[in-house]
């Protein structure tokens, strides 16, 4: 994970199962805890456009509130049929909070040697 950028994750936790917009490193994306484990995905459905972080999980997805298309919350794949997916971004616990991994894009690792 050598090209992985990490930027926290300033929003507050909630105890529990939850689902959220955030913001991290300028994106908008959905959080959220299902059975115990935390997932930050895409929020903007890629069927219509859809806010992902209005719906809901269910046997491991995440279910679009609009027209119900669902993500696989550990590979962001569409269910069978869809044909799409969805962006998954891992994640790292650290002393001082919860902190997001994005691959660098090519003009970055091109032109900045940071
Ligand atoms: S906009 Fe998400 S399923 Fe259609």
């Amino acid at each position: 994970m050598a090209d992985l950028r990490w930027y926290k994750i300033e929003e507050q936790i909630p105890e529990g199962d939850f689902i959220r917009q955030v913001a991290v490193a300028g994106k908008k994306l959905c959080l959220l805890r299902n059975e115990g484990k935390i997932y930050l995905l895409q929020n903007s459905c890629p069927h219509a456009g859809g806010i992902l972080s209005g719906g809901w999980c269910e046997k491991g997805a995440l279910v679009c509130p609009i027209h119900r298309y669902s993500y696989n919350l550990e590979n962001g794949r569409g269910a069978e049929g869809q044909g799409d997916y969805i962006n998954t971004y891992p994640l790292q616990e650290k002393k001082d909070g919860l902190y997001a991994g994005f691959r660098q894009g090519l003009f970055r690792r091109f032109f900045h040697k940071d």
